[in-house]
């Protein structure tokens, strides 16, 4: 059985023209660092990305001071030991387990997946001929609805009827509702220092949106050159008109 249908959001990141709200990006990366950081890796991205065009909009010191708080390992060095150094820009994000059987020993035999593609692992195609349509209406936002969704989506009380195995949790949307992540998110937990609401719905939404960023993390540039080809192809298409119309007159 499968999970209750996400409800569908408004992301500044949808349709044609859509870009990523710095502030979000910023503040996802705030969440992620403080709390899903401890389960999931982010492996696919290096600190030096946060400092590139399209994504936080942060500067290289700025992506270079990030990094020096983690530690990282290294080695074997000249005497053949590994050793633990501060990161460098050049580094990617420290996965919090050293292999998946670590992962699940520590989480009830459930790893935690990596959070780098899950915004795009999560997106689903119907089957033909259905999918026509999902290209057509939501189909890019529906893996961040999902995503956004489970993280809001555990509930105290059990509806009638469901039964949740001991180590799991009751989450409305996850598909047969028993998961074994604990509820990671709660109101306050994560200071803002923008203002912004500190309520589960509001990191729900900027975590989603930094890991619609990794996942994607040309998606602006991908956007501009799209629109610029169809813009191109008007031009052309004028073009080829008048020439064609030329080409063919009657001579006289
Ligand atoms: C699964 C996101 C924090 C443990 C997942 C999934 C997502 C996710 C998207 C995949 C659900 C699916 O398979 O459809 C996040 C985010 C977090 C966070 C954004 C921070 C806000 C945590 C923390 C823990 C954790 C702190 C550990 C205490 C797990 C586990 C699973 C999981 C064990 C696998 C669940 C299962 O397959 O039953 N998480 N998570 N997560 N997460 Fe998290």
């Amino acid at each position: 059985e499968g999970g209750d249908n996400p409800p569908a959001n408004k992301w500044s990141f949808s349709g044609p023209f859509g870009k990523f709200d710095r502030g979000a990006l910023q503040r996802g990366l705030k969440v992620y660092k403080e709390v899903c950081a401890s389960c999931h890796g982010l492996s696919y991205v290096a600190f030096r990305n946060l400092a590139e065009p399209g994504g936080p909009g942060y500067s290289v010191a700025q992506a270079t001071a990030f990094a020096s708080d983690y530690k990282i390992k290294d080695g074997p060095n000249d005497a053949g030991d590994m050793f633990e150094r501060p990161g460098r820009p050049a580094d990617y994000f420290p996965s919090p387990f050293p292999n998946e059987q670590a992962a699940r020993a520590a989480n009830g035999g459930a790893a935690p997946p990596d959070l780098s593609l899950i915004t795009k692992a999560r997106s689903y195609k119907r089957g033909f001929p259905w999918f026509v349509f999902d290209f057509f209406t939501q189909y890019q936002e529906q893996g961040p609805d999902y995503v956004a969704a489970v993280l809001q989506g555990f509930e105290e009380k059990v509806p009638e009827g469901v039964t949740i195995p001991e180590g799991s949790y009751y989450n409305k949307y996850f598909p047969g509702h028993a998961i074994k992540m604990p509820k990671p998110l709660s109101d306050g937990q994560v200071t803002y220092d923008d203002g912004s609401p500190t309520t589960v719905a509001q990191y729900a939404k900027d975590v989603t949106t930094f890991l619609m960023w990794t996942a994607e993390p040309h998606m602006e540039a991908r956007k501009r050159l799209g629109f610029q080809v169809f813009v191109f192809l008007i031009i052309f298409a004028g073009l080829m008109y008048f020439t064609k119309k030329k080409v063919w007159a009657a001579s006289h």
